[in-house]
C-alpha cells in the first residue's frame, strides 16, 4: 500500500516515514516546492506521478501566533488546500486522512474533550483547522479526521526543543502552568495513523470519520518543561531552573485553551491503538535530541 504524505519536513511526516520503514506500507513524502499547499495547481501532478492508495495530509500552517497576523494565508493552507486535496482524492477514488488539532476547542471544559463535543475555536489556527476538517468531510466521504495535540519529537520545531535550546542560553525560564493538554510523541501519532491505514486496507473503509488521538496523561506546559529539564540534567544536557507562571503574565498573540485535553478512547476502541504516556515519551525525546545535537545531526 502506497501512502502520499504531505509536509515532508514536519514532525509527523518524518515519523510516518520512519515507522513505516520495513513494513508493507510505502510512504512517499511530498513538500514544497513540488507540492505547495498555497498552490493547488501542484497537487494534481504529484498525485498523478505517485498514484497513491491513500493520502495523509500532515502539512499545515502550525505557527499559532503568526497566523493571528495572516489569517488569509492560514485559511489557504489549513482549509482551502485540504478541501482541494480531498476533492482530488475523491476523484481518484482513494481515502484521505486529515490531521487536526485540540485547538478547535475553547478550553472551557473541565473534562477531556470527546469527538461529540462542540468545537469553538478561539484562534485563527483553530478556526482554519476546523474549516479544514469540515471541507475534507464534505469533499470526500472516504475520509478520516484525526485531532491530536501538543506534538513533540526529535524532529522539527516543538516545545521540548524550545525548552532545551532556551536552557542553553538562560539560567531561568518562565513557563505557563495554567494551560493543560496531552503531550503526544509524533512516532506514536504515526503508529496510530498507520493502524488506521491497515484497518482501511482490510475493511475498505474507516468505521467513523472523526477521532481524537493524543498521548496519555495530562500536563501543563510548566510540567512538561520541568520534566524536560530534569531529564536533561540527568543525561548531561543543558540545565536551567524553571518557574511556573500564570498565562495572564505571558504575552502571546493567540489565546491558547486552558484545557485542551483529548479523550482518545474512540480511537483505541476502533483501531486498537493507544499513544504512550507523555512522561515516558518525553524521556526518550529529550535523550534523542541531546544525542542528535552531540553528533551534529540535523534534527530540525
Ligand atoms: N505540532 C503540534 O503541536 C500539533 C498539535 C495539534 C495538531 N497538530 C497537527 O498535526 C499535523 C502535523 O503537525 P507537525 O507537528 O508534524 O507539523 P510541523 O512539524 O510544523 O510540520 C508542518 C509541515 O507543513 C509544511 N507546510 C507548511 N506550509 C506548507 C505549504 N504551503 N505547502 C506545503 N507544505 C507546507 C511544513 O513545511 P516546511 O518544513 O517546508 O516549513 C512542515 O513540513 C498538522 O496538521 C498540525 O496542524 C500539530
Amino acid at each position: 500500500m502506497k501512502i502520499l504524505v504531505t509536509g515532508k519536513n514536519g514532525q509527523l511526516a518524518r515519523s510516518l516515514a520512519a515507522r513505516a520503514q520495513g513494513s508493507d506500507i510505502e510512504i512517499v513524502l511530498a513538500g514544497r516546492p513540488e507540492f505547495d499547499l498555497e498552490n493547488p495547481l501542484t497537487f494534481g501532478p504529484v498525485l498523478k506521478s505517485v498514484a497513491p492508495h491513500m493520502v495523509i495530509n500532515a502539512a499545515a500552517h502550525t505557527g499559532v501566533d503568526q497566523q493571528e497576523d495572516e489569517p488569509q494565508r492560514a485559511f489557504r493552507i489549513n482549509a482551502e488546500a485540504p478541501a482541494e486535496l480531498a476533492r482530488l482524492t475523491r476523484l481518484a477514488a482513494i481515502p484521505i486522512i486529515q490531521v487536526s488539532t485540540d485547538y478547535v476547542f475553547d478550553g472551557k471544559s473541565t473534562e477531556p474533550y470527546v469527538e461529540t463535543d462542540k468545537p469553538n475555536p478561539q484562534t485563527v489556527y483553530g478556526l482554519s483547522k476546523l474549516a479544514g476538517e469540515q471541507a475534507v468531510r464534505s469533499e470526500n466521504p472516504d475520509h478520516l479526521v484525526v485531532r491530536t495535540a501538543w506534538v513533540v519529537s526529535r524532529y522539527g520545531r516543538n516545545f521540548v526543543k524550545t525548552i532545551l535550546s532556551l536552557a542553553r542560553t538562560r539560567k531561568r525560564l518562565q513557563v505557563v502552568a495554567d494551560q493543560f493538554g496531552n503531550p503526544t510523541e509524533a512516532h506514536d501519532l504515526a503508529d496510530g495513523l498507520l493502524a488506521a491505514a491497515h484497518f482501511w486496507r482490510e475493511k475498505q473503509g474507516f468505521p467513523q470519520g472523526l477521532y481524537h488521538l493524543a498521548g496519555q496523561g495530562r500536563a501543563s506546559w510548566y510540567e512538561v518543561a520541568a520534566r524536560v529539564l530534569e531529564i536533561s540534567k540527568a543525561v548531561g544536557g543543558p540545565i536551567a531552573d524553571v518557574e511556573s507562571i500564570d498565562s495572564s503574565l505571558w504575552v502571546a498573540k493567540a489565546q491558547r485553551p486552558a484545557n485542551s485535553e483529548l479523550n482518545s478512547e474512540r480511537f483505541a476502541h476502533d483501531f486498537g491503538y493507544r499513544a504512550g504516556d507523555w512522561q515516558e515519551r518525553v524521556f526518550s525525546v529529550v535523550g534523542n535530541i541531546i544525542k542528535d545535537s552531540a553528533i551534529g545531526q540535523d534534527s530540525r
